[in-house]
């Protein structure tokens, strides 16, 4: 057994990650008292919600009409009919007012002339339950959104005096014999210590898996870590196979430009300069959803029309924009543009092709962000003391395929909503519950084991062969045979983890056994993912079989939850949650309105 010294911490509330949910469930947790901390393994202001560009959904109606059941029924659409009801009415209910609340809390939003909060069109969010032109529903702060959002949001929680545990790197939660969370075992990166956070509620806030692919808008820090150690205590992931392939990452470098450059006006073209989504969707053209629209762009791709030396990616248009406008709502793409793909978007068009951007499963969670533990007989059944907010989290809201702007608006109402909830179930007066010895022992015996890795497969070589079989086998259109083919691959690539080989054995700022710690997160989300895919046969949202190209509501419209054993995965079903929070008697959504049928723009 392994032997580490450690320093132990006591709290209410501990999470884990710094990106919108966390510090949004953070500052939530600290304003009502609860003795918070927060783990994260960057600097606050680094986590990757500072990536995000074109804005956050809500309808707060400032450049036309809205109405939150539109965006309910948009959010619905958006996710082919997986999301679950409840959770999808509470995020549109919510949005506005936290929203306001992010005004008050100091974000630099965008202006009207009025002084309004700004708000711009995005793909799939529409008036009068997708009849109506698009809507006006995203608010932004010109193309910053996500930096100006985590900004403030830290400055909140640093007013509220919650503490801030930077550059640790949570290894392993710590669950109970009968199953209550109590905590996570963490190591800090800087002098190397080890550090075990005792708390009535950790809030996972780890953010997505992005990193499982070769090519991908998100931050090498994007490695699953919640889902990796949820993975591990043995309850279940879900929704896996839905990935999200955002369609304007920068040719090459996969560096995002954000969807509200066409919201602003920009628009695509192929090789014959056409604009060819006029041709796929006639009603919404570029602001379809982004499933539909990457997967337009592949059929061109695929079908001789693609653009550059080897015809294999396409072009996005921004330079009949007034140069003004750019410099005002779209500087820091008009910047990547110039940095990544060396133009000037003010004469020259972006070479862009579809990129991994989001993950749309996660841990499952109620719509307050308790982790839902399936195997239970009470299918409503909790984790207790663990909760999940954010990309790492499935509400679920979106299905199988998000809106864009859907996702800044999921951090902060979930993880809102997670410090209400938190706010209730946590007993302030209550002791702490003594950690279980077993499962702290079981963290230091995992990490001390990869510390000493002594096999042939360094990470870097086994990582880049993850990344390339999910890019080739789990991309933006499936097929029963690449399907099987990745998911024997993978099956191989997930068990040559027991040969990784790791040089540096020291404990301060050994990049080397991170990266590992983190291969080992990612690897529990991508073989999920694949193995979902393989599994549903059918076509829905992200998932576009080439074998079962239809929706089939009647087997499928039901949520994937996998559990990993090594290389093994273990798939069930649950079925989609279809009753509302509000029925049309006290001013919910008829049901009719939100009732499946062909997803067509
Ligand atoms: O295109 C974007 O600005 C990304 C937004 C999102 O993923 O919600």
């Amino acid at each position: 057994m392994a032997e580490y010294n450690f320093e132990t911490h006591d709290y209410d509330v501990v999470v884990v990650g710094a990106g919108g949910a966390g510090l949004r469930a953070t500052l939530g947790m600290a304003e009502q008292g609860l003795r918070t901390a927060c783990v994260t393994k960057v600097f606050p202001t680094r986590s990757h919600t500072v990536a995000a560009q074109g804005g956050i959904a809500a309808s707060l109606s400032n450049m036309g009409p809205d109405h939150w059941q539109w965006h309910m029924f948009d959010t619905v659409k958006g996710s082919d009919w997986l999301g679950d009801t409840d959770a999808m009415e509470y995020l549109a209910r919510e949005a506005p007012k936290a929203v306001y609340e992010l005004e008050h809390y100091g974000v630099p939003f965008s202006r009207t002339e009025e002084g309004k909060i700004y708000q711009r069109p995005f793909g799939g969010h529409t008036t009068e339950f997708g009849e109506g032109p698009p809507v006006q529903r995203t608010c932004a702060a010109a193309d910053r959104t996500g930096h100006a959002i985590l900004h403030t949001l830290y400055g909140q929680s640093l007013k509220n005096n919650a503490e801030f545990y930077v550059e640790y790197f949570a290894i392993d939660l710590i669950m109970s014999d009968d199953g209550i969370c109590q905590g996570v075992v963490c190591w800090k990166l800087d002098d190397g210590t080890m550090h075990v956070f005792n708390a009535k509620m950790v809030v996972l806030a780890t953010g997505g898996y992005g990193r499982a692919y070769f090519s991908a808008t998100s931050a090498h820090t994007c490695t699953g870590d919640g889902g990796g150690m949820v993975a591990r205590t043995g309850l279940p992931l879900q929704d896996m196979e839905f990935v999200q392939f955002h369609p304007t990452g920068i040719y090459g470098s996969g560096c995002l430009i954000t969807e509200g450059a066409r919201g602003e006006g920009g628009y695509l073209t192929n090789s014959e300069g056409e604009r060819f989504m006029e041709r796929y969707a006639p009603h919404y053209k570029d602001l379809a959803p982004r499933d539909y629209v990457s997967r337009c762009m592949t059929m061109e791709i695929r079908e001789g029309r693609g653009v550059g030396a080897e015809g294999d990616h396409i072009h996005l248009n921004l330079s009949h924009l007034p140069a003004e406008a750019l410099a005002e709502r779209l500087p820091g793409i008009s910047e990547s543009a110039r940095i990544f793909a060396g133009v000037d978007v003010t004469k020259e068009p972006i070479p862009v092709l579809p990129t991994v951007h989001y993950n749309m499963g996660g841990i499952p969670t109620n719509y307050w962000g308790e982790v839902l533990n399936p195997t239970a007989k009470d299918p409503n059944a909790v984790v207790p003391g663990l909760m999940a907010v954010g990309e790492a989290g499935c509400a679920s809201v979106h299905g199988a395929n998000r809106l864009g702007s859907n996702s800044l608006i999921d951090l902060v109402v979930f993880g809102r909503a997670a410090a209400i909830r938190a706010g209730k179930v946590v007993d302030r007066d209550a002791p702490l519950a003594e950690v279980s010895r077993a499962a702290t022992d079981k963290a230091f015996d995992r990490f001390d084991g990869l510390r000493y890795a002594k096999g042939t497969t360094p990470t870097a070589e086994l990582r880049l062969e993850m990344q390339k079989t999910m890019q080739a086998d789990a991309a933006v259109f499936r097929a029963s045979d690449t399907l099987a083919h990745g998911l024997e691959k993978m099956t191989s690539i997930a068990g040559k983890l027991d040969d990784i080989k790791v040089t540096d054995t020291s404990l301060i700022w050994n990049s080397d056994l991170m990266e590992t710690l983190e291969l080992t997160n990612l690897m529990p989300n991508a073989l999920t993912t694949i193995a979902g895919a393989e599994a549903r046969k059918e076509s829905r949202g992200a998932h576009a079989h080439e074998d079962f190209g239809t929706r089939d509501d009647d087997n499928w419209r039901v949520h994937t939850l996998s559990r990993v054993d090594g290389d093994q995965v273990d798939l069930r079903y649950r079925p989609v949650i279809l009753d509302r929070l509000t029925d049309e008697t006290k001013g919910g959504i008829e049901l009719e309105k939100i009732a499946p049928k062909v997803r067509t723009f």
